[in-house]
C-alpha cells in the first residue's frame, strides 16, 4: 500500500476580495517556505474570482488551488458556470464536487456531481467529492447508509487514487463549532475505507479528508484517526495561523 500523505485543504466558500484573498495565500507560502519540508500537502481553494490572482502568488511554492465546483460540460451555453478545463487554465489542480452546500441549496444529486468528477478527471483534475448525513439521518441512525449511498452514486468509473479524494463533512459539523467525535470519524472513515477498496483501483490508497469544524485544537485527535487522511476546512482556513496551525499540528 502507498502512503498517503495528509492533504490539508481550504475551503475559502464565498469569502474574501482581491485584497484579502492575496494576502492570504501569500501567507501560507510565506509559512511553507519558512518550513522547508514538511510531511502534509496544503491545497485553498478560493471563490472563483481570484482563482487567477492566488495561483500567480502561490506557483511555485507547492501551495496546490483548487475551484470548489464545476460544470460537467467542457464549455458552451451554461451561464454562470465554470467548466473544469477553465480552472485548469487558471492554475487549479485540485477541484471540490458536491459538497454539502451545493448538494443542499442547489439541490445538486448524486448522478450530476458523479458527471462533475468524471470531466474534472478528464481535465486532468483531482476531484474532491463530498458525502456526509444531516443531522436528521444521523439521529435515525443512517449515517453509514447515507454516506454508502452517495458514494455509490457519486463517484464516476475511471476514479484511481490519482485523480480522487473523498472527503466526509458531516452537514451537522460543518460551521456549527460542533465536530464529529474522533469515534464517529473512525467508524465512518473506515467503511469509506472498506467501500473504496471494493470499488475502485488501488482503493487504500485514496485520500479521505474529514471536514467539519477543524480547528488547531481539535485537529491532531482528528488527525490520528486512522483512514483520516487530512483535513477540508472552512471557517479555520481564512486566517494564515489558524490553517496553519491545523497542517502544523497534525504531524
Ligand atoms: P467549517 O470548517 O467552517 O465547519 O466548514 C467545513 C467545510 O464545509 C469545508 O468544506
Amino acid at each position: 500500500m502507498g502512503e498517503r500523505r495528509k492533504l490539508i485543504a481550504g475551503n475559502w466558500k464565498m469569502n474574501g476580495l482581491h485584497a484579502d484573498g492575496v494576502a492570504l495565500a501569500a501567507g501560507i507560502a510565506e509559512k511553507l517556505k519558512a518550513a522547508g519540508v514538511v510531511s502534509f500537502d496544503l491545497l485553498i481553494c478560493p471563490p472563483a474570482t481570484l482563482i487567477w490572482p492566488v495561483s500567480a502568488v502561490v506557483k511555485g511554492c507547492g501551495v496546490a488551488v483548487g475551484g470548489q465546483d464545476c460544470h460537467p460540460k467542457t464549455s458552451g451555453a451554461h451561464t454562470g458556470d465554470i467548466s473544469p478545463s477553465m480552472l485548469v487554465d487558471a492554475g487549479c489542480s485540485y477541484v471540490i464536487v458536491g459538497h454539502s452546500e451545493r448538494r443542499q441549496d442547489h439541490k445538486e444529486p448524486d448522478a450530476l456531481i458523479a458527471a462533475k468528477a468524471a470531466a474534472a478527471h478528464a481535465a486532468g483534475l483531482t476531484a474532491i467529492i463530498c458525502v456526509g448525513e444531516t443531522l436528521a439521518q444521523r439521529e435515525a441512525g443512517q449515517a453509514g447508509a447515507v454516506v454508502a449511498s452517495q458514494l455509490s452514486g457519486s463517484i464516476p468509473a475511471g476514479s484511481t487514487a490519482a485523480n480522487t479524494v473523498v472527503a466526509y463533512e458531516p452537514v451537522w459539523a460543518i460551521g456549527t463549532g460542533r465536530n464529529a467525535t474522533p469515534a464517529d470519524v473512525a467508524e465512518i472513515h473506515a467503511a469509506i475505507r472498506a467501500d473504496l477498496i471494493k470499488r475502485i483501483p488501488g482503493g487504500s490508497c485514496v485520500r479521505i479528508l474529514y471536514g467539519g469544524s477543524v480547528k488547531q485544537s481539535n485537529a491532531g485527535d482528528l488527525m490520528a484517526v486512522p483512514d483520516v487522511d487530512g483535513a477540508l476546512v472552512g471557517g479555520a482556513s481564512l486566517k494564515v495561523d489558524d490553517f496553519w496551525g491545523i497542517a502544523a499540528s497534525c504531524c
